[in-house]
């Protein structure tokens, strides 16, 4: 049972120390790469292409794995016409048969899941552990929302409508497939938008939908740039939008929403200025090895990665030191190869970005420690090496650094609570992290601090679905939290004079 006395088991991923399994596994992906793959547009309407652009490995810019084509903006009309048909026979199925359906999703998921981990690694550049996770928390949210509305959801909820799911690259198979179910299992029709870097795993994830029995017009892909999202949101006839990006991107699909005399929904969930807090009763091992996975695990391009490290004076020596010793043993590579730690970052945009960051930190910065990378995989991929940033004190944070990025500063005993308001008044509220033995102190700081999950003496990324529903509020989200009890609710409304289903 979890927290919220469900029965219920979460996906069990691969056993990546079985060495059969992953012999197994790499004649798997073998094969899955051995074609080329090509994604459009799924849609039940008949639709204007823009352009078709080449996907290329993010570790390897000169392997091309494959072809996207872009639907021109103009045909966003006949698309959310195309969910308006189809969106009260997907409404009229009962709860139980949507429910199998979103199972039967997850079924094909796990069968098929050598192209999506070959895809997450190739297209999205993980590691292969991060691959797996991604298939994990696909599955966990067709089940966990199956479940939520045959057992959970009042019986009166009616759908809202037509929903429009825009979601981001650095999860393109979890949170692209858990929007979509969860605005699916409360019999939405859903019209979905992934980000272009990551078209071809949202036509491979959408293909398994239509397979598992969502009618075409239920579901519809639509592959393109920003443009499209735009001409989305703008459409009056939607019901309303669940989007996973950057806080700028949520403000204006807010703004353009708020335009209507309507007010449909929004559920965003965006980014964060995540901090972890340590004392001088820590253990400096445990943190080191928390900090490392939270700060540069999927090269810190997760919302819930860490950002900033406050580590008290009494032990910040000790533990920095350990912190640089553990930043050097990190493998970064090419992520097809089993052993790395760190790939690329997502493009050669956020590789800039991120490289004039920590450029025009140095100056600011009382240290600057990275890990070298090799030179046969530095030339060609889009990479950018793990570093930490050592600063005299948190000054003004309030970008959010979407990569492998480690601010460091520390704190006398006495600074704590100006620690905290200095966190608090960054405004975002996401994944906070505490590392101390003394229960009341750990108290004193969670109770404190503004976030949507805050971890205690662990590392603060990878919240499991239906165990640490995830998400934040201010500037770091709407709420209610995805992989939760109150998720789906939103995506209903509620009238209780229609007959139960
Ligand atoms: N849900 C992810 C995590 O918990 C963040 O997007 O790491």
């Amino acid at each position: 049972q979890n927290l919220y006395g469900q029965s219920r088991a979460n996906s069990q991923g691969i056993d990546l120390s079985n060495e059969y399994r992953l012999q197994a596994l790499q004649a798997e992906l073998n094969q899955a790469g051995a074609k080329q793959y090509r994604a459009e547009s799924l849609t039940a309407a008949e639709i204007a292409q823009q352009a078709v652009h080449p996907v290329k490995n993010p570790a390897n810019l000169s392997e091309q794995i494959g072809e996207v084509a872009y639907a021109a903006a103009s045909s966003v009309p006949a698309i959310i016409d195309a969910a308006l048909d189809a969106q009260g026979a997907w409404q009229q199925k009962s709860a139980a048969e949507r429910a199998a359906i979103l199972r039967k999703t997850a079924d094909l998921m796990e069968a098929q899941q050598a192209t999506l981990l070959y895809l997450a690694i190739k297209e999205a550049g993980k590691t292969l552990t991060n691959a797996v996770g991604e298939i994990r928390e696909a599955v966990d949210f067709c089940r966990y929302y199956a479940q939520q509305i045959e057992e959970f959801v009042p019986n009166h909820a009616a759908a809202r409508g037509v929903i429009v799911a825009i979601s981001p690259w650095n999860f393109p198979l979890a949170i692209f497939v858990g929007q979509i179910v969860a605005a699916l299992a409360a019999g939405n029709a859903v019209v979905a938008k992934p980000a272009e870097q990551t078209s071809l795993m949202a036509h491979a994830a959408v293909q398994l939908m239509l397979e598992a029995g969502v009618p075409v017009g239920a579901v519809q892909l639509i592959l393109g740039e920003g443009d499209i999202g735009a001409a989305l949101t703008a459409d009056e006839r939607i019901a309303g939008v669940l989007f996973t990006g950057s806080t700028e991107v949520a403000q204006l699909i807010n703004r353009t929403l708020s335009k209507r005399a309507d007010m449909p929904l929004l559920l965003a969930e965006t980014g964060g200025q995540n901090a972890m807090i340590v004392d001088s009763t820590a253990l400096p091992e445990q943190v080191v090895q928390d900090v490392l996975l939270s700060a540069f695990d999927s090269a810190g391009q997760r919302c819930s990665a860490l950002r900033v490290l406050c580590v008290q004076d009494d032990i910040a020596d000790r533990v920095i030191e350990m912190l640089k010793g553990g930043l050097k043993e990190l493998n970064i590579g090419r992520p097809h190869q089993l052993d790395v730690d760190v790939g690329p970052v997502i493009d050669a945009e956020a590789q800039q970005r991120l490289l004039g960051y920590i450029e025009r930190k140095r100056s600011v910065a009382t240290k600057v420690t990275q890990l070298d990378i090799p030179a046969d995989i530095n030339d060609g991929g889009t990479y950018v090496a793990p570093t930490i940033l050592e600063l005299k004190d948190l000054g003004d944070l309030t970008q959010e650094v979407f990569g492998p990025v480690l601010h460091v500063v520390r704190f006398k005993a006495g600074e704590l609570d100006q620690l905290i308001t200095h966190i608090n008044a960054q405004d975002y509220a996401l994944t906070h992290g505490i590392h101390s033995r003394i229960d009341g102190q750990i108290e004193y700081i969670a109770s404190r601090i503004e976030a949507g999950n805050v971890y205690v003496n662990r590392n603060i990324v990878g919240a499991v679905v239906g165990v640490q529903p995830f998400g934040g509020h201010h500037q770091s989200g709407t709420g209610p939290k995805a992989g939760g009890p109150f998720y789906l609710q939103r995506m209903t409304t509620l009238n209780p004079w229609r007959l139960p289903q």
